[in-house]
């Protein structure tokens, strides 16, 4: 029977982020089934593990970067493995998968970003908020990207907790970046950059901001900076003032609360601006070969069924500045021939069974995280979310409807990808990287100095003698 010692459960996890992670400690520790006999295989295209906790997470924030060791619990499990450097469409395809596995957990996040789709976006000095995290972070696929951070002026579209990151990271002075694992091309141009003053633009006003309140906090704590905002734009309307006082709309009433109060703060002549909009939109971005200006749409509240949308009014304003980052969300791609849900762009599925087109379960095929439900939520919402999901597995393995694969046996899999995969990162070789990146850290003073290539990660990899 499956899921026995003669037997195991062998799953296949594509993805090493939080849910990723989470999805394998609840297959591999669950006391609703402490019986079954399971085996994880937990796959990424990076040489490294942990996602966005490594590469989205802001630099100054370590604490919660920390949530690394509960994953590494997981992958100290005799009956857990990581492939890095294995990226599914490349190097395996979602079939080989399903002749391997008797399930596969899609975790494989939302890798590209969404668009404004207005005149201008294109022009060199207007970029993403995803490709800028990426390339401070040091994702290797970003460590060659150029920003030119000489305006003094940067405008970031956005009004949630990336938009506060991207503007935090731009201000920050150099001693507080050289204690963090800001990738050290980062460090350097942040230091050389002139911007000074940060504008984030909300389309919709302060009530209905994406920001987490300690976030929103942050920001007026930082060094040398004042935080602006106007007054006016806290008159609230009578349907944001109905919704907030609605239960579940804490996190509301207390971002209006502290913008109220930077309203009230006195400017103390700091050398720093960051100056938070509501009710603007942009509209286009001008400039002969690069950004010069920003043009940008007043807008007001409308009630949209149950939502208040932002309408323009027609009343345009031009904002001169060198440098724009659309932070308005993270968006899904669809991958390996893995049933896609266009409009919502993720993965289709119910409850984390992936359907096919004509809505049945997919047996075998399953999926977590931000590919599930869409780029929101904190690392710790991906838990519940991917607990749910292989509770739903594991009841389906209960119902006898897992995939069959042709082989499952570990040797099957093992010699598909010592014949593919010219670099593959095991978590021996994880921990070399990471050994590396500690130790270059420590004399500064610094968590770690990231590896930036894959050449220098598989480098370091090899040390441990995990590498193909
Ligand atoms: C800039 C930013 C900052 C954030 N800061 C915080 C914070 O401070 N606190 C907080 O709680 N939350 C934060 N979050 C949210 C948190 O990072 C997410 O909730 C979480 O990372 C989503 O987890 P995931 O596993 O679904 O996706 P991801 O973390 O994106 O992991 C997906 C993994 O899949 C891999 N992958 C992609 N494609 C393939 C492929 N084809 N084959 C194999 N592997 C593949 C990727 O390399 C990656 O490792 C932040 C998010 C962003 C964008
Ligand atoms: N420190 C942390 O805990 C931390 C740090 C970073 C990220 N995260 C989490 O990661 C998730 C993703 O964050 P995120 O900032 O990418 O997304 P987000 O929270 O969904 O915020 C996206 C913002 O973009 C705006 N937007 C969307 N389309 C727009 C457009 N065309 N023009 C203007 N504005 C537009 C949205 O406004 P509307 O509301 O009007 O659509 C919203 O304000 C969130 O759950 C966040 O909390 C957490």
């Amino acid at each position: 029977m499956l899921g026995t010692q003669e037997s195991p459960l062998r799953v296949a996890i594509i993805g090493a982020g939080p849910s990723g992670f989470y999805a394998a400690g609840h297959l591999l520790k669950n006391k609703q089934h402490p019986e079954l006999a399971v085996e994880v295989d937990l796959f990424d295209k990076l040489p490294t593990p942990f996602g966005l906790v490594r590469a989205g997470v802001a630099p100054d924030h370590p604490k919660i970067k920390s949530v690394t060791r509960v994953f590494e619990k997981t992958a100290a499990d005799p009956r857990f493995r990581f492939f890095g450097g294995v990226e599914l469409g490349k190097h395996v395809t979602r079939e080989e998968l399903l002749q391997h596995y008797h399930a596969v957990i899609y975790t494989f996040g939302t890798s590209t970003d969404r668009r404004l789709w207005i005149d201008g976006e294109e022009l060199p000095g207007s970029g993403s908020a995803t490709d800028f995290v990426a390339w401070y972070n040091g994702h290797p696929d970003a460590a060659d990207l150029e920003f030119d951070l000489s305006a003094a002026r940067a405008v970031v579209v956005g009004n949630g907790n990336v938009a506060i990151d991207v503007a935090r990271m731009l201000l920050l002075p150099r001693e507080e970046l050289a204690g963090t694992d800001t990738a050290d091309h980062a460090i350097d141009a942040i230091d050389a950059a002139g911007v000074t003053e940060v504008q984030i633009l909300g389309r919709r006003g302060p009530a209905q901001a994406a920001f987490t309140n300690p976030e929103l906090l942050e920001l007026g704590e930082m060094t040398d900076t004042d935080v602006i905002v106007d007054p006016a734009d806290l008159e609230l309307d009578e349907h944001s003032l109905a919704a907030l006082d609605q239960t579940g709309e804490a996190t509301a009433r207390k971002n209006v609360d502290i913008l109220r109060e930077y309203a009230a703060r006195p400017t103390t002549g700091a050398s720093k601006r960051i100056v938070l909009r509501f009710f603007v939109s942009p509209v286009r971005i001008e400039g002969d070969d690069k950004v010069e200006r920003i043009v940008l749409e007043r807008n007001e509240l409308v009630a949209d069924g149950g939502a208040l949308r932002a309408k323009g009014t027609g009343e345009e304003e031009v904002l001169e500045t060198g440098l724009v980052f659309r932070a308005v969300g993270y968006r899904g791609e669809p991958l390996a021939g893995i049933p896609f849900d266009e409009r919502r762009a993720l993965i289709r599925n119910e409850d984390g069974r992936v359907l096919d087109d004509a809505g049945s379960h997919l047996h075998g095929e399953y999926t977590a995280g931000w590919i599930k439900r869409g780029p929101s939520g904190v690392i710790g919402t991906n838990k519940k979310c991917a607990h749910d999901t292989v509770d739903g597995l594991l009841h389906d393995l209960t119902a006898k409807r897992m995939n069959a694969p042709k082989d499952p046996s570990r040797d099957g899999i093992d010699a598909l990808l010592h014949e593919r995969v010219t670099e593959l990162v095991e978590w021996q070789g994880w921990q070399a990287i990471d050994a590396a990146e500690v130790a270059a850290g420590e004399p500064q003073g610094r968590p770690r100095v990231k590896l930036v290539t894959y050449d220098g990660l598989n480098e370091a990899a090899r040390g441990a003698g995990t590498t193909a």
